[in-house]
């Protein structure tokens, strides 16, 4: 078969590099970057310390408003797309590289498959459900991390095409985590010992948008008992700038860093805040408690197994839940597979079916 995958975004480079790799055995694949994310340490680091192919082309599209960038990469994909032919189309997650991928091949009535399919927030006002809903509801292939993600599908009436596969990004921490171990200089970088910090990250539009929200998270890092490292998501040092906030002394901010120094970032921290959608399941997976910096989450099964607390951005809150975790370490069941969700995808395409569930 010939893929045409389309990427964008950080997340998507590391959801992407597992299953690429084995599609690639066996397949064609053409990659396509849309350029959303375009500084090194959002984009190429991920290729080269995750050995992705270069990609076949590069659209440039850069940042912009949702119905500009999300216009540009609709142009540009088309004639990408008419060009390579390709029997499927592969998008992850919920960005708008994922929608403007899944649109395009949609109209030109190609398949197209959804890895990260049956997540849901319940919050219209974020652009990421907007692009989920949309994805899932054009695709053929929907690739689910969990039950409860099918269940979402069927409820919406999404009876065909869905496979529950797992968590492609188990996958890439399972190929990586011992290598990140081995090679990473974190946290010692940035001069700390493991366990003696939190790790943070910030970059959803409502939390760095709003002003309040934004304030009141640095409000709650600067009350916690470590200090807390936060690799600062361009847009997120953007707002700050912008509106003269800065992070309390007890937080060490540094650039956006490589997979595998977040892997060791998370795994030798004593918690981690975030609103990140990765984040909250490599802190599960790496058993690292979790607060995240939300009202809601697509990961419920986190919550519910009493590993990932949702704070929103209340400083109390926060500063609760990781006191709570001191004392409170509970079960951890898998949640998400066992790490071999890219063969399960490939085994699907090779089935030549689109609508058996593979368990
Ligand atoms: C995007 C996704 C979000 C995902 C996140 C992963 C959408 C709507 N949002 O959010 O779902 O969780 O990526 O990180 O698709 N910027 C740079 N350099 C870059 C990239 C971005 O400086 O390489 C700055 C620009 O000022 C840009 C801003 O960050 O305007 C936001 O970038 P954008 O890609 O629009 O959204 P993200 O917040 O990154
Ligand atoms: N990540 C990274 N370096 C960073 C911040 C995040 O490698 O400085 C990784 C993180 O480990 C996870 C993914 O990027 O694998 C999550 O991306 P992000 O938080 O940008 O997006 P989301 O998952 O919220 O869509």
């Amino acid at each position: 078969m010939r893929f045409l995958t389309v990427l964008g975004a950080r997340p998507q480079f590391i959801k992407a590099a597992p299953l690429t790799s084995v599609l690639r055995r066996h397949h064609e694949e053409v990659l396509v970057h849309t350029g959303q994310h375009y500084d090194y340490g959002m984009s190429e680091v991920f290729f080269a310390e995750l050995g992705i192919p270069a990609p076949d082309h590069h659209l440039g599209v850069g940042s912009g408003s949702h119905g500009a960038q999300t216009g540009a990469m609709l142009e540009r994909l088309e004639g990408v797309m008419l060009e390579a032919q390709p029997d499927v189309v592969l998008v992850y997650g919920d960005t708008n590289s994922t929608l403007a991928g899944a649109l395009t091949a949609a109209k030109l009535q190609i398949p197209v498959a959804h890895v990260e399919a049956g997540l849901r927030s319940f919050n219209r006002t974020m652009a990421e459900e907007v692009n989920r809903v949309i994805t899932d509801h054009l695709s053929t292939w929907l690739f689910a991390p969990s039950a409860h993600a099918e269940r979402q599908l069927r409820a919406e009436g999404i009876e065909t095409g869905v496979h529950v596969v797992g968590d492609i990004m188990y996958d890439a921490l399972r190929l990586h985590a011992e290598r990140a171990r081995q090679i990473s200089k974190y946290p010692e970088t940035v001069g700390l010992r493991p366990g003696d910090y939190y790790l943070c990250t910030v970059h959803r539009a409502e939390n760095t948008d709003a002003p309040e929200r934004l304030e009141a998270i640095l409000c709650g890092l600067s009350r916690l008992d470590k200090h807390v490292v936060l690799p600062m998501h361009p847009r997120t040092r953007k707002r700050l700038a912008e509106r003269g906030l800065a992070p309390g002394v007890n937080v060490r901010v540094c650039e956006p860093v490589g997979y595998l120094d977040m892997l060791q970032l998370v795994s030798a921290s004593a918690a981690v805040l975030t609103d990140s959608g990765g984040l909250q399941k490599e802190a599960y997976y790496l058993e690292v408690p979790c607060v995240t910096l939300r009202e809601e989450t697509e990961w419920v099964e986190t919550v519910q197994v009493g590993w990932n607390t949702l704070a929103g951005t209340d400083p109390d809150a926060m500063v609760a839940a990781i006191a709570r975790f001191r004392v409170d370490r509970p079960p951890h069941p898998p949640l998400y597979g066992s790490g071999d969700t890219a063969g399960r995808i490939a085994r699907v395409f090779e089935s030549g079916s689109s609508t058996d569930a593979l368990q």
